[in-house]
């Protein structure tokens, strides 16, 4: 059961990815289209292929439901047809394309949770009592200014001394999946702006399943039992930044640009939040606490036929390891797809062969 839950996730998340175009420069090149990769596409045909995953991981999200709700089949065969769902969400997505095409001018404003919510039904039923709305967060009378928030935040991880100190970690942690029950161990390595993560997943079954990420300071790769696994530029972009902002206060040097944009509230908790977009164009949102300083909230947004695949990383609990502090849960979400890391050792200053940042 636990096996085969995790093989799914896995696919899921594997056939989750990636952009439409990639741009260089003014040249765009096409890429495999759905209708070109997939065997049983009605629909979307002309859809990058590579968007399939996060599309599926989007409706499954926007209805609160798992794969097998359409393809109730559920023995990983997507392509097999006569199940009702499946045929519904045809039509939904083809009155989802119309509404924003003759609405919306084409842009992808209403996708399925605009109605669904997170329920396979929708609620027609409008509230008869008021619905209890949290107050916006009081917006500062004067803005802060990006180097402040910065500074800030520097002297919150710990100030440019003790950060200076730390030239290595090794951490021991543990990955805990959404069910709470299954965790696999991990192990991060830091060296510089070296990092690798390697995550177990034991089976029984199968063997253990070692997923390595790895990034070498400038690009990052992937690797499943030692065999480099494909990945999409959305994803390589993750695995980077993960491994850039990661205890490190010179943001600068990660984002072209940042700009300040208002006060929200995270769990009642007052945030600056924060734009920021690196140099080939990649943007995402960064979330400081106003009373702590700290990075509390990254979220990094890929655009799909159905709005944005939203990718977001919340850094909790932080702790103090040789001056510097550390967040020691950090929850990952994506559409369909959660876990969370669970930090329990910090080695600082260890030796680390530079083998281990191998590609
Ligand atoms: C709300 C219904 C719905 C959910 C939930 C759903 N799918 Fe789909 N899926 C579809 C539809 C509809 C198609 C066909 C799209 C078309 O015809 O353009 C499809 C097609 C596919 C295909 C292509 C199969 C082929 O070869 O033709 C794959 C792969 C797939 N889905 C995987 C998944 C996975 C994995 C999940 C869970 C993360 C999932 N789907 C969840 C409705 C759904
Ligand atoms: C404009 C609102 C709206 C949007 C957008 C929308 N839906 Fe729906 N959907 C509905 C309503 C209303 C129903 C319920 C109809 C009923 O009760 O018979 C429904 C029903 C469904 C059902 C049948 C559920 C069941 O249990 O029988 C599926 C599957 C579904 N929608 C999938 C989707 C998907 C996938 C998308 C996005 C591509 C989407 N919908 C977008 C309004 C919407």
């Amino acid at each position: 059961m636990k096996t085969k839950l995790k093989i799914t996730t896995i696919f899921a998340f594997a056939i989750s990815a990636c952009v439409f175009f990639t741009t260089q420069g003014n040249t765009q090149t096409k890429t495999e289209t759905a209708g070109q990769r997939f065997k049983s596409i009605k629909v979307l045909n002309d859809i990058p292929a590579d968007q399939m995953g996060k599309i599926m991981n989007m409706m499954s999200a926007s209805l609160g439901v798992n794969c097998a709700f359409c393809h109730a089949s559920n023995d990983g065969d997507y392509e097999k047809e006569g199940f009702e769902h499946k045929d519904i969400a045809r039509q939904m997505l083809k009155m989802t394309f119309d509404l924003n095409k003759n609405y919306f001018e084409n842009r992808p404003e209403i996708n399925c949770n605009s109605c669904h919510q997170g329920k396979a039904h929708p609620q027609s039923s409008i509230p008869l009592m008021p619905v209890a709305q949290e107050p916006r967060a009081v917006q500062p009378e004067k803005k802060p200014t990006v180097d402040e928030i910065l500074a800030k935040y520097e002297t919150a991880l710990g100030g440019k001394a003790n950060l200076a100190k730390v030239t290595s970690r090794e951490i021991k942690a543990q990955r805990v999946e959404p069910d709470g029950k299954t965790f696999e161990a991990e192990e991060i390595l830091q060296k510089g702006s070296k990092t690798s993560v390697t995550t177990v997943y034991p089976s029984k079954q199968y063997g253990d399943y070692t997923v390595r990420e790895v990034f070498d300071g400038s690009t990052a790769a992937k690797f499943g039992n030692g065999a480099k696994i494909e990945l999409k530029t959305d994803e390589t972009e993750q695995i980077k930044r993960e491994a850039q902002i990661f205890a490190n206060a010179d943001l600068k040097a990660v984002y072209a640009k940042m700009e300040f944009r208002f006060v929200d509230k995270i769990d009642g908790r007052e945030v600056y939040v924060l734009t920021a977009s690196t140099a080939d164009n990649a943007r995402e949102r960064l979330y400081f606490d106003v009373q702590t300083g700290l990075l509390v909230r990254r979220i990094a947004s890929t655009p799909t036929v159905l709005g944005a695949f939203q990718f977001q990383v919340d850094y909790t609990e932080h702790k103090d390891f040789g001056g510097v502090k550390l967040p020691t849960v950090i929850k990952f979400a994506v559409p369909n797809i959660r876990w969370t890391r669970k930090v329990f050792d910090v080695k600082i200053n260890v030796s680390i062969d530079d083998e281990k940042f191998k590609k």
